[in-house]
């Protein structure tokens, strides 16, 4: 069944988000790709799916500009009935051990990796609400958001801002609880192959992109399954 899709993060021809659109494309899925930033890449690939992708411009740390790109996509499409929220940033400090952080620096990060997924959702709702089907929301976390496993001494904003993501999620789980209209997850995709600093990572990005879409299709409907998941759909600790 032909779906209407929102990807955050997608501008970046490596990395995932770029991947997912692709994927969702070949389904002959409605996709908007969301960048803050005109991409070459995305453009390409426009010329080949002209009537199924839809470039939304949107800076997920403003809120002014996440609710005039959910006016625009509300123009184009009755419904929303999958968003996933990829995007991500870090501190410019984010390798680097707490003596050496320059803490000013941390608040941006969060307002994009933590509060710019829910800002998302929340523009996005009354589309989801709308999709004739259970509407599902994907946050991608990462196993570095897990308290659980944490074993590193840095990227200290990123681990807090993939935590605070998760702790949002499954706050929004227990909402749409007796909804059955709506669903969330966050997954943890694994290491891929992204950018030059991960070439050593076990998982191609588009390979990869299939996986976890066959994985939401199969979670879309399922409340009672793990909310923090890894890529294999297996509960991953909080
Ligand atoms: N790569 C891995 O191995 C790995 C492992 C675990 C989890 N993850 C998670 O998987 C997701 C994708 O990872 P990735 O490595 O493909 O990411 P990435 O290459 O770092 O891409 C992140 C994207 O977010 C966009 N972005 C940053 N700030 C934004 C803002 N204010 N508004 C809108 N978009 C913004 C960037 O846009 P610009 O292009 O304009 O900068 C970029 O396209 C992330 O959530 C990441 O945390 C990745």
């Amino acid at each position: 069944m032909k779906q209407y899709v929102l990807i955050t993060g997608t501008g970046r021809e490596m990395a995932l988000g770029f991947n997912f659109v692709r994927r969702y494309l070949e389904q002959g899925d409605h996709v908007f790709a969301c960048v803050r930033k005109p991409s070459e890449a995305l453009e390409k690939l426009r010329q080949a799916y002209p009537e199924t992708l839809t470039i939304l411009e949107m800076d997920i740390g403003s809120t002014a500009s996440v609710n005039a790109a959910a006016c625009k996509a509300a123009e184009i499409a009755p419904c929303l009935d999958l968003l996933i929220n990829n995007a991500v940033t870090t501190s410019p400090d984010t390798n680097k051990e707490l003596e050496d952080f320059d803490l000013d620096t941390i608040c941006p990060a969060f307002n994009v990796a933590t509060v710019g997924a829910l800002r998302v959702i929340k523009a996005f709702l009354p589309m989801l609400r709308r999709s004739s089907r259970t509407a599902l929301i994907v946050n991608i976390s990462s196993e570095a958001g897990s308290i659980g496993a944490c074993y590193r001494t840095t990227y200290i904003d990123y681990g807090m801002s993939k935590a605070a993501l998760n702790m949002a999620t499954k706050t929004l789980h227990n909402s749409f609880k007796d909804d059955p209209k709506l669903n969330i997850l966050c997954v943890h995709p694994g290491w891929m192959r992204t950018n030059e600093g991960n070439a050593r990572a076990p998982l191609d990005p588009y390979a990869h992109a299939e996986t976890m879409r066959l994985l939401f299709e199969a979670r879309r409907e399922d409340k009672t399954g793990p909310v923090f998941i890894t890529y294999e759909g297996e509960a991953y600790p909080w």
